[in-house]
């Protein structure tokens, strides 16, 4: 028989991990309490269509890492490769257009991309995703931000960088896509086949691109935030005077465009300061007024992010944050009693009612291994039921940390007793 293992690009949370993951998700409750945001979760997988629509066909996500397959009945589905059009498919599907606007709504979310795995990028990664439906409002861009940065914050992470872009509204980009297409046009033999290829029909991915073929040229671009129009000018400020007043720290990064078609105006990521490719994004998003109607619905604008929580793992590691140990058991029942189950079990069920933890030794091993178990499991203290003791009514409490003092107590008052031992 072959040994399994956890395909490429996946991985098992060990318990010893479990404590990061805790900190995480208990850092995005207290975030999206503090901003008001809503849980929502959307199933693992959704019609391939609506990535290929929502998330752009010319997008790597998209073309090259969609997990598709057509299932028994032969419908097209896609595992969710990315958050946003799946949270704008339930607003439709669910009429959240009638309920007060904006809708604020948070999810975390198993995403699947085929990348090639290293470190920080997986096949399956667990993302936040913040979405916030119904407002135009540029204060809204700089509270997204201002959500993340925050997370970041009660995680312990002082390394991440804002970087803040605009890509403006789709009709005055035209021109500066041409531009675009100028700047590029002498350099198109020496770009990567998925360059040559976008370079007619979404001319603006040349700049997401990773390919080493693609980065020298990047750098020498037209940059789309010097020429912006005045309404996504006057947006961009806005957003830019909130995040001084949040006193979130932000560079402006002309050539930001990231990674999924439906952006227009805000775009930003948060960087490790000493990420200067930018391969550990902790988190990125921006606006997106036009996805709503892409899928079929009223114009609606809106504006989120996602974070991969892996990433903020390593980046908690790579800072240094301790985050509290995982609870150990009070008790560790330490028996010698065959024949005894009854007595074993009712005991520990009674302290379990009592809100004590509680771990039991195995049945038939010498007393001396049980209390190297008892050790190992970092209890509090041993409660000991041998033959004498189950005769009696009563157990021996024995403190495993301190001094190691034991005393006799009838199984009535055990509880009571662990409780203040
Ligand atoms: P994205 O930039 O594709 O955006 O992904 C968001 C974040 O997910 C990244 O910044 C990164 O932290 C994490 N991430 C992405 N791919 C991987 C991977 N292969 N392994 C580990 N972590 C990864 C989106 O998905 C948009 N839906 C974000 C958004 C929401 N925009 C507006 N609303």
């Amino acid at each position: 028989m072959p040994r399994f293992q956890a395909p490429r690009g996946t991985q098992d949370i060990l318990p010893d991990m479990q404590p990061y993951w805790a900190a995480v998700n208990n850092a995005i409750l207290e975030v999206t309490r503090l901003f008001g945001f809503k849980r929502i979760d959307t199933p693992a997988f959704e019609d391939a269509r609506l990535f290929e629509k929502g998330s752009g066909d010319t997008t790597d996500v998209v073309e090259k890492e969609m997990y598709v397959f057509q299932d028994r009945g032969g419908d097209l589905l896609a595992l969710t490769p990315e958050g946003t059009p799946a949270i704008c498919r339930a607003y439709l599907e669910h009429g959240m257009g009638s309920w007060p606007q904006p809708v604020r709504l948070y999810t975390t979310h198993a995403m699947f991309r085929y990348d090639r795995p290293q470190k920080g990028r997986y096949r399956q990664h667990t993302q936040f995703d913040c979405e916030v439906i119904g407002s135009a409002d540029p204060l809204v861009d700089a509270e997204v931000i201002q959500l993340l940065y925050r997370t970041l914050e009660l995680l312990g992470i002082k390394t991440g960088v804002v970087h803040l872009g605009s890509i403006d509204d789709p009709g005055p980009r035209r021109k500066y896509v041409e531009q675009l297409k100028e700047y590029y046009r002498p350099h198109l033999d020496k770009l990567s086949e998925d360059s040559q290829r976008r370079f007619e029909r979404n001319p603006l991915r040349l700049l997401d691109s990773k390919d080493e073929r693609d980065l020298p040229f990047k750098e020498g671009a037209p940059k789309l935030v010097d020429q912006l129009s005045p309404e996504a000018a006057a947006h961009m400020d806005v957003v830019r005077q909130a995040l001084e007043a949040a006193d979130i720290p932000f560079v402006i990064d002309p050539l930001l465009v990231r990674g999924l078609d439906y952006y227009n105006r805000t775009v930003f990521e948060i960087v490790p300061e000493d990420d200067e490719r930018a391969q550990g994004v902790l988190g990125g998003g921006g606006r997106y007024d036009g996805l709503m109607e892409l899928l079929g619905g009223p114009p609606t604008p809106a504006v989120g992010f996602g974070s991969g929580i892996e990433r903020l793992i390593l980046e908690m590691q790579k800072n240094g944050v301790q985050v509290p140990e995982p609870p150990k058991p009070d008790v560790f029942v330490v028996h010698r009693a065959e024949g005894a189950a009854a007595v074993v079990t009712k005991v520990a069920g009674g302290l379990r009612r009592e809100g004590i933890a509680v771990v039991v030794g195995e049945t038939g091993r010498s007393m001396k291994s049980q209390f190297r178990s008892a050790d190992a499991s970092g209890a509090r203290l041993a409660v000991i039921l041998g033959e004498d003791e189950i005769a009696k009514g009563v157990a021996v409490v024995k403190d495993l940390r301190g001094g190691g003092e034991q005393r006799e107590v009838p199984l009535a008052d055990l509880a009571q007793a662990v409780r203040s031992s």
